[in-house]
């Protein structure tokens, strides 16, 4: 046999097409078909192709078990790894993991993306300690790289034991629906450590960690909505740090009229606070990060005149907007992320306060509230604040006010900044009045209540005390946030800031 041949036959054992029918079978793609929808066309180049370390070359482990490289997508480049699961179930070997590692490494040194598709048992336990260890390097290039390039990973099958840390360093997790699982004990240990029978999705499926517990970020349908969606992504981001994201043009503003009925003038009614976001983001360029995971704030990227901004607004229509212990870990972390990436921040706000109540104390709304104060008061990028109808409290506050470095404050005419609204407040301030007034109760409380609302419940008394820089028309929102994101980037706000890594929070 010559050379050629022989680089031929050894270049057939390395595709593991044997076993995708076992892939297809259960709705997944391969590694190698992962990676090619991922990347753009014939872009991919592989690393340590023929990397087998301990297996010898004669013995067919196609590839170590994991495929590494570099490719580009939507034109610019990425590192990705992709775990094929039809080899020993995708575990990580101290072989394969040098493959992870490298492409780690390289991606910090080009200053580019990198992005895990997981599909692994964990650990190769025939391995013992030898294959355990590599993560503790994983780990470590994830922290590593934290806030210097975008980290991503999707979970497209089982990412078991302590592999499932891995995606809980980076900025975004992505999940597979029906397929990606993600725990850090399995069934069987549950079953046999504290007796409690649960299925591999009611431990660790799709709507666990999108609903219940907000670890992944993005759900998908399957493989390639997944990896559809991680290109969109990208897209909303730069390479790295030290860069802007890409100015994508191609999505026009909305026709501004009908923006000024979105939001009641009555205070009790609530609505869609994204409604408003379709109005002020480009034609369908809004992407919401962690949709269904504390709901009653949102947190988005989306673009404004081609511009990537992140979007952070209470939601009405959840729990009436309220501040809670899930709402603020969220924020908070999305914050860092776009500060991390030089990404504005617009923040709309219509709060009623911090969620009452024993609940949230005993979990920590303080400790976790301060999370968001830190978050923001922190970030260096242009901030921009519009507050859309209420802003109460120390919710007030947390939302971007002027105080935590708001670069700009704007106010809806009906919003109203206070410390609390007109019937709690009055029944404090005026209790001996209401008490004194024997039949006459309800009049004096709505006398009071009707004083209270007039005197402090609109955006004048904060404009008047320089807590908010102007008063807007609503339709006015959208060309005001073009210039002032426009000044900003010309001025170059928050060029000059600190790396700062993006721990989970
Ligand atoms: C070696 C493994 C493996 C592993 C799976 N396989 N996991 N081989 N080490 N960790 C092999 C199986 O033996 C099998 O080989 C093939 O992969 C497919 O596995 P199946 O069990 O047949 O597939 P399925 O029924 O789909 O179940 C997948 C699974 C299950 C849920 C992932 O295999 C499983 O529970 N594996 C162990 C998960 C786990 O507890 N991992 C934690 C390891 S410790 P054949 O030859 O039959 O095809 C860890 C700690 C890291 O990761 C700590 C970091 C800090």
């Amino acid at each position: 046999m010559d050379c050629l041949q022989e680089l031929e036959e050894q270049r057939k054992r390395l595709v593991s097409s044997g076993n995708a029918d076992r892939q297809h079978a259960k709705g997944k793609m391969t590694a190698d078909e992962r990676l090619a929808y991922l990347f753009d066309k014939d872009t991919f180049l592989e690393m340590n192709t023929f990397q087998n370390r301990g297996q010898g070359l004669e013995k067919p482990v196609a590839r170590d078990g994991v495929i590494a490289g570099y490719g580009k997508i939507n034109g610019r480049y990425a590192y990705a790894y992709a775990q094929d699961f039809t080899i020993q179930g995708g575990s990580l070997s101290a072989s394969n993991a040098r493959k992870i590692i490298e492409a780690q490494k390289a991606a910090q040194k080009a200053g580019v993306p990198i992005i895990g598709l997981m599909d692994s048992g964990g650990a190769k336990i025939q391995e013992g300690i030898e294959a355990l260890a590599q993560y503790g390097s994983i780990f470590y290039n994830n922290v590593q790289s934290s806030g210097h390039i975008p980290q991503i990973t999707a979970i497209m099958g089982p990412c078991a034991g302590g592999a499932s840390y891995s995606p809980a360093l980076q900025d975004f997790i992505f999940f597979v629906e029906g397929t990606g699982e993600m725990f850090v004990t399995g069934p069987g240990v549950v079953k046999e450590v504290i007796g409690e029978d649960i299925t591999m999705q009611d431990l660790g499926g799709v709507d666990v960690h999108m609903r219940k517990n907000g670890v992944a970020h993005v759900r998908a349908k399957d493989d390639k909505e997944c990896l559809d969606k991680i290109r969109a992504l990208l897209s909303y981001l730069p390479q790295n740090s030290n860069e802007m994201a890409p100015i994508n043009k191609k999505f026009k503003a909305r026709w501004q009229r009908g923006i000024e009925s979105v939001v009641p003038e009555n205070k009790r009614k609530i609505y869609d606070v994204k409604r408003v976001l379709d109005y002020l983001a480009d034609t369908e360029s809004l992407y919401e990060i962690e949709p269904e995971f504390a709901a009653n704030i949102v947190t988005a990227f989306g673009r404004v005149n081609g511009q990537s901004v992140g979007f952070v607004a209470n939601q009405p229509a959840v729990i009436g907007g309220c501040l809670d212990v899930n709402a603020s870990c969220k924020a908070a972390r999305f914050i860092r992320t776009c500060d991390a990436f030089n990404i504005p921040l617009v923040t709309l706000v219509d709060v009623p306060g911090f969620f009452p109540g024993s609940d949230q104390e005993h979990n920590g709304i303080i400790r976790h509230g301060a999370k968001m104060l830190y978050a923001y008061s922190e970030a260096k990028v242009p901030k921009i604040t519009l507050v859309l109808r209420k802003a109460y409290g120390g919710a007030y506050i947390a939302m971007c006010s002027k105080g935590l470095g708001a670069d700009i404050v704007w106010a809806w005419p009906y919003a109203e900044i206070a410390v609390m609204g007109a019937e709690g407040a009055v029944k404090i301030i005026n209790k001996k009045e209401i008490k004194a007034a024997g039949d006459r109760k309800a009049e004096v409380l709505k006398e009071k209540t009707d004083e209270y609302t007039r005197i402090h419940l609109n955006p004048y008394v904060g404009a008047k005390l320089g807590y908010i820089d102007d008063v807007i028309q609503p339709q006015d929102t959208r060309r005001m946030l073009e210039k002032a994101l426009e000044a900003y980037t010309a001025m170059g706000i928050g060029s000059d800031k600190p790396h700062h890594g993006n721990i989970p929070l």
